[in-house]
């Protein structure tokens, strides 16, 4: 059976960079990009496009039966400062979505599931470096407990019913062709925007403030990688640890005066703050490699070249 793929919030920050790639990989044909809005943007215009509630089962189930989708990638959630705003919605939306899809799979309605997790799961009682694969998991925030439930719901799936679900625990993600919404990694998108834009930041965390990150690139070559991979080297069916790259507000505003010496910035901390600390510094992402064999391309001085090269020109 040949590959159909639905992509369920495929305009966030993830699903654009992710429905480009995957329609180059398989196919316009064989790519269903889907959302809450139509948007007037790529992921709109250059493919099929469809309207979807990712909280409506019988919507989604629709679609699979249209197109006769074998994947599905679940995308949308609200993240983590957006979710400490909206705590209900944020559980109902980041949960139920993801029960829908484990219980088409466990239907036998799709064939395997991308479900992304987030550093999130961690707490303030994880080991901030290195943080291991197995290690405690007491998250603080809304988005943080939905990740890590659903975590265990994926394996359950997995293990009770047979369900091929997949998963990564996304560090901070960095692109320019669309705007992240809602994080407490946001800042180090931002920070590129102002730099160009005013040359000065006032970043919302404080400056040794240090978060596991990664270039959007190297996020999209983990998400098909994982998906491409055989079913048996998929060892672990919660979520694997990845990792790239590791810094501070500080660091990067260092990374940024390289390309534009004039560049200043000030910290004035918010509720973001208390999230972040709350996260792993770096993240050991051992079994990610060993297992499905991956590796990461773009370090801090890269990204930075790469973001200022394509923001100054848009
Ligand atoms: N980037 C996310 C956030 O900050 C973490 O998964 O919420």
């Amino acid at each position: 059976m040949s590959t159909k793929i639905l992509i369920i919030g495929a305009c966030g920050q993830i699903g654009t960079e992710l429905t480009a790639k995957l329609r180059a990989t398989y196919g316009v044909d064989n790519v269903v990009a889907s959302d809450i809005r139509k948007l007037e943007n790529d992921v709109v215009k250059n493919g099929i496009f469809e309207v979807v509630n990712a909280l409506d089962y019988n919507q989604i189930e629709h679609l699979i039966e249209k197109y006769q989708i074998t994947d599905v990638y679940l995308m949308a959630a609200l993240l983590s400062a957006t979710a400490e705003k909206n705590p209900a919605f944020a559980w109902d939306l980041n949960m139920n979505s993801l029960f829908h899809v484990l219980n088409l799979a466990k239907a036998g309605k799709i064939q395997k599931i991308f479900w992304p997790s987030s550093i999130a799961v961690f707490g303030p009682t994880t080991p901030r470096d290195n943080t291991p694969q197995y290690t405690v998991m007491e998250p603080s925030t809304v988005y943080g407990i939905s990740k890590q439930s659903g975590e265990r719901w994926c394996e359950y799936y997995n293990k009770q019913y047979g369900v091929d679900v997949r998963s990564i625990r996304y560090p901070g993600l960095i692109s320019w062709t669309s705007p992240p919404g809602g994080g407490t990694t946001d800042y180090a998108v931002d920070i590129y925007y102002k730099a160009l834009e005013d040359k000065k930041f006032t970043c919302f965390l404080s400056e040794n403030t240090g978060l596991p990150m990664m270039y959007m690139d190297d996020a999209i070559k983990a998400t098909i990688s994982i998906m491409q991979a055989p079913a048996e080297k998929i060892k672990i069916r919660s979520s694997y640890n990845l990792s790239a790259v590791s810094f501070t507000p500080k660091e990067i505003a260092e990374s940024i005066k390289k390309h534009i010496p004039e560049f200043t910035i000030d910290y004035a901390p918010d509720f973001r703050q208390a999230i972040a600390d709350s996260w792993p510094a770096s993240i050991d992402d051992s079994y990610a490699r060993t297992d499905w064999g991956w590796q990461h391309d773009f370090d801090m001085e890269r990204m930075t070249s790469v973001m200022l090269e394509n923001l100054a020109k848009k």
